[in-house]
């Protein structure tokens, strides 16, 4: 018989956060893994007795709590400089989308990531992961969409793909060349989108890419252009998603639906058709009160509606330097229960099983036999306690693909 390693936690409060619904708290439980792989979960006094004789690294939790490492599976982590001056401009009393108009927004990261060299963008974006991972998260999307040329998009993708190479987490890239039109293509948006269809299949050959996003909006691009996105995504067999009615409803989200997307984000202007057609395909509603909070929107994302139709929802940081410069997976969860009124286990499922769905990872997001072994350990005693204070951090170890790292 081969002598097999297992690591063994117990004394522990479980959360399994196992589907349909409810916490899945296991009193004094134990769980078990193997390799990157969860073996064996249960109370502690329901050990298995057959271990004897394999390697066994024990850890006694001390009754702390155990839940999924976290998910944060919208964010656009790797750009240049920072847009704290435009975040006084906006207290002066300009919009989000005058600033957008007049040049600056998204296109002012965009100089400043175009002159940052794939190192700087590296140094920039570690700190930026590593803050994230102190309170637990295992997984995490980045997008491009700062880069808005060929070259400057894939060493985007590729510093994310490193990230996910060189720290103990998961990274998971999506493709958003079409963010915002490039000054260099004013006046010339379905030029720009050829050119952003044209590049997919390149960073796709180059092993860039595990989803196409694209922000449909008046300030971003019109539902015509993102189906041909999409159309260059489907004929390349990549999954799509998209910054669907943020800022004003044009019915991305139903075209989204039409081709299956992973999950539709933002979403404050969803509209009715929209929802019955994300339901329809089980298109995760992927809410950012990062964004909601900092931009002071106050039209608020139909919450009820989508609970009510059984639409998956998940909840993200959305980081990025102009919308959301949130660096807290924990706090959005307290924002996703303040502003939209989700209750704390709705916001847990949607930092887990549902932000692993907006990813398309089956193999993560619950404590159950066969997932990933992606824990997270609390000094808490139960997990509505994370989405109950703010500012506070009691994540005291992670472990990512059954290896424990400093949290
Ligand atoms: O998700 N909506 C568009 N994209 C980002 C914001 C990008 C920016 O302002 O730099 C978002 O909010
Ligand atoms: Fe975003």
């Amino acid at each position: 018989m081969t002598n097999r390693k297992f690591t063994l936690w117990r004394h522990a409060r479980l959360a399994t956060l196992a589907p349909p619904s409810g916490w899945g708290l296991i009193e004094d439980g134990a769980l078990l893994t193997e390799g990157d792989r969860i073996a064996w979960l249960g109370p502690d006094a329901q050990l298995p007795v057959d271990l004897a004789g394999h390697e066994m690294q024990e850890h006694d939790l001390q009754g702390a709590l155990l839940t999924p490492g976290l998910i944060d599976a919208h964010t656009h982590l790797v750009y240049g400089g920072d847009r704290a001056a435009e975040f006084e401009l906006r207290l002066q009393g300009a919009t989000y989308e005058e600033i957008a108009r007049a040049g600056g927004g998204i296109r002012s990261t965009v100089a400043a990531t175009r002159a940052a060299s794939d190192e700087a963008l590296f140094a920039l974006a570690v700190p930026r992961a590593r803050a994230l991972m102190a309170e637990g998260v295992t997984t995490l999307e980045i997008k491009s969409g700062y880069g808005l040329d060929e070259s400057t998009e894939a060493r985007c993708l590729a510093v994310a793909r490193r990230l996910g190479l060189e720290l103990p987490l998961t990274v998971r890239t999506t493709s958003l060349g079409a963010h915002a039109l490039p000054t260099e293509f004013a006046g010339r948006a379905d030029d720009y989108i050829e050119a952003v269809c044209a590049w997919l299949p390149g960073q796709h050959a180059a092993g860039l890419v595990d989803a196409v996003d694209v922000f449909c909006d008046t300030i971003g691009f019109t539902l015509a252009q993102t189906r041909r996105v999409f159309d260059a995504a489907r004929a390349l067999g990549l999954p799509v998603k998209l910054h669907a009615e943020q800022l004003s409803n044009q019915e991305g989200a139903a075209l989204a639906a039409q081709y299956q997307a992973l999950s539709c984000d933002h979403l404050e202007h969803l509209s009715s058709a929209g929802i019955a057609a994300m339901r329809q395909t089980g298109t995760v509603a992927m809410l950012l009160p990062g964004a909601y909070y900092f931009l002071r929107e106050t039209k608020l994302p139909p919450v009820a509606a989508l609970r009510e139709a059984g639409v998956p929802i998940a909840i993200a940081t959305d980081h990025n330097p102009g919308s959301s410069p949130a660096l807290s997976l924990l706090l959005m969860l307290n924002m996703a229960c303040t502003l939209f009124r989700l209750t704390p286990e709705e916001a847990w499922r949607g930092v887990t099983l549902n932000a692993a769905r907006a990813l398309g990872l089956g193999d993560r997001g619950t404590l159950a036999v066969g997932q990933r072994a992606d824990l997270a350990v609390w000094d808490a005693e139960h997990p509505r306690e994370m989405a109950y204070r703010f500012g506070h951090n009691p994540c005291r170890r992670v472990v990512c693909s059954g290896i424990e790292r400093l949290a």
